[in-house]
């Protein structure tokens, strides 16, 4: 209750008449979640019964084949039109043969879903660092990663991912050239309907922790700062943005999310292609070791956090907080 002495001039807006209730904030409210705007990463491996829970990442799992149809069916439940598949290989080697192999786990898990959930949007993470021996995300010749050796291999893992199925390839590996090279290949091998998510503005960031402990993907030498962005650059970001539209990207993507909130909103002001933000590992590990503490309310944070990346410019968000943030919606 306002007592309206009016001593003052009035000479200041009363913002908090529309904050009285939930109804009137209900009705202010500029930023709204759905569980459509979220996409799900599910982390595949080879094997039965497999329901491992990842250490750095509670209420994450490493799932084989047979746990997929289950996990589809909760997604459908909860609204969640879309997964991002990742795959943990049998064997790594040097060139990363796993990553396009037409039975890999990643092509396997495609199919898997296709037929369990016809309805369910299906993305891979085009990559080679979960199955090579280096780890790096690319071809490694004379301690560097060669790029223009890498995009055919990339190519070939599209397409491999697109002829099991996948409606949309996304390249998170950061080498010039690939978006080209991936639209090329699936044009040339009749998979034109396939759309590409580019990974566009990609940092080497400490946020990818978790992770890469989840997908056994560390490098086993040097960085990944020699291909993956430097997190101090914004106008660099927007030019691999431009880069990767003019390449034939469909949907363009800034990771990780929280700390580039700047870059989600200027590639939203500059471009009309659909946004993803990637919510990643670390940013969810954040929030489930803060909270476990008791130092944060999860439930509020969570929505925050994910409020936040939409209000910023992203139309989707890839978020591990996907299923439990569908509930609390
Ligand atoms: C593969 C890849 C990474 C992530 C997505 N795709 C790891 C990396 O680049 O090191 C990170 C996702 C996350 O942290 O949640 N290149």
């Amino acid at each position: 209750m306002t007592t309206t002495t009016r001593t003052f001039p009035l000479a200041f807006r009363r913002f908090r008449r529309l904050r009285r209730s939930e109804a009137l904030r209900a009705l202010m409210r500029e930023t709204r979640l759905s569980p459509q705007d979220f996409v799900y990463p599910l982390f595949v491996t080879h094997g039965a019964n497999v329901r491992a829970e990842i250490p750095s990442m509670p209420g994450q799992y490493h799932l084989s084949l047979d746990q997929l149809p289950r996990e589809a069916e909760e997604l459908r439940s909860l609204g969640i039109p879309a997964v991002l598949l990742f795959g943990l290989p049998a064997a790594k080697d040097e060139s990363g043969s796993e990553a396009y192999d037409p039975d890999g786990i990643v092509q396997r898990a495609v199919r898997t879903l296709k037929q369990a959930a016809p309805q369910l949007a299906v993305i891979t993470d085009v990559c080679l660092c979960e199955y090579t021996s280096h780890g790096h995300c690319g071809v490694v010749s004379g301690g560097e990663v060669d790029n223009d050796a890498t995009l055919p291999l990339l190519a070939r893992t599209a397409v491999s991912h697109a002829e099991a199925g996948a409606d949309i390839v996304a390249p998170s590996d950061m080498m010039d050239g690939r978006v080209a090279a991936i639209r090329a290949a699936l044009d040339d091998a009749g998979l034109g309907h396939v759309a590409i998510m580019a990974y566009a503005a990609k940092q080497a960031s400490a946020f990818y922790g978790p992770f890469r402990e989840a997908a056994g993907s560390t490098p086993q030498f040097g960085d990944r700062r020699g291909y993956q962005m430097d997190p101090a650059n914004s106008r660099e970001a927007l030019r691999e943005i431009e880069a990767d539209i003019e390449e034939g990207a469909d949907i363009v993507m800034v990771k990780p999310a929280l700390p580039n909130l700047d870059i989600i909103a200027r590639a939203r002001d500059r471009c009309s292609l659909p946004l993803a933000a990637y919510n990643v590992s670390g940013e969810y590990a954040m929030v489930k070791a803060a909270a476990a503490a008791g130092y944060l309310d999860e439930r509020l944070v969570t929505l925050e956090v994910l409020t936040a990346i939409r209000r910023a410019g992203a139309d989707i968000i890839i978020t591990y907080h996907a299923k439990e943030a569908a509930r609390w919606i």
